[in-house]
């Protein structure tokens, strides 16, 4: 099958298991990570299933750099699909103070502007062309801003919003957006939180869900349903029934 995907974050998780998906359909991949032996394991996985990989070890941080490594994959072999997908979670720690102030501006750096800096390079190309498609992985706590974790809620809305309006603009150039909400997915980043986690699920089931919300341009593709019904839903009642409800969604996260 024709297309190149883009996916940040490839080397764990959610973007690994999205990196094997397309490696099945002998997809030509560009997979972003910082940790060079996982990142390869992930490649040499993809391989193993056919896909064809090509690895930048990049920071979503570092904007020029992932201007740059994007740009020259771009030119060489256009994207039809970008994951951004690349994030980090903070919260409350062990101790239960409140969130720790480097955290939340790391969490901030990394899944808020390394979001634009993966989705921003590709822009002028891919209007040119009329074609592609944008995958932002924001999440349920988008929905739902959770006492223990601030500045990973806040990142979460922030690239709901950025996403739905670049999809607004970016229609009549023939460039859709859809905005990933996942509940809990089972990997590492999950595991490094306590507390109640419904509705878990694997991240092969994410994929699945994902990769139907893609084929059918959703603008925000929110699962597990009956989670993101009852955390949107959240969002609307007063504020002290509000509160009175997150007393029983208190968790710390783990270094
Ligand atoms: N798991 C859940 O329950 C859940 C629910 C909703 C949304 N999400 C979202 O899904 C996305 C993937 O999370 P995950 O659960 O798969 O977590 P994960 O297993 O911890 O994977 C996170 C990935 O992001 C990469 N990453 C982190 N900071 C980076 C940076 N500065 N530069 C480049 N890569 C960076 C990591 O790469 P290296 O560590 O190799 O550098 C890793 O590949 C995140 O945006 C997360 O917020 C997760």
């Amino acid at each position: 099958m024709a297309g190149t995907v883009l996916i940040t974050g490839a080397s764990s998780g959610i973007g690994r298991a999205l990196a094997l998906h397309y490696a099945r359909q002998g997809r030509r991949l560009a997979l972003i990570g910082r940790d060079a032996v996982r990142l390869e394991t992930t490649a040499e996985e993809c391989r193993r299933l056919g896909g064809n990989p090509q690895c930048g070890l990049l920071d979503v941080r570092r904007r020029d750099a992932m201007a740059e490594w994007i740009g020259a994959f771009d030119r060489a072999t256009p994207i039809d699909l970008v994951f951004a997908n690349a994030g980090l979670m903070a919260g409350t720690p062990a101790d239960g103070h409140i969130e720790p102030a480097d955290a939340g501006h790391g969490v901030i750096e990394t899944n808020v502007l390394g979001v634009l800096n993966t989705v921003q390079p590709l822009l002028p190309a891919m209007m040119a062309r009329g074609r592609g498609q944008i995958a932002i992985v924001s999440s349920i706590a988008a929905f739902i801003p959770l006492p223990d974790s601030p500045s990973y809620c806040a990142s979460k809305s922030a690239v709901l919003s950025y996403g739905l309006s670049l999809r607004a603009v970016l229609a009549p150039h023939g460039v859709g957006v859809s905005v990933i909400c996942p509940g809990y997915i089972t990997t590492p980043m999950m595991m490094r939180e306590s507390g109640p986690k419904p509705f878990v699920m694997a991240p092969e089931r994410a994929v699945a869900r994902i990769v139907a919300g893609l084929a059918r341009n959703k603008p925000v593709i929110a699962f597990p349903f009956f989670f993101a019904l009852a955390t949107r839903l959240h969002g609307l009642m007063p504020d002290r029934l509000r509160r009175y409800i997150l007393r029983g969604t208190r968790f710390t996260v783990a270094d």
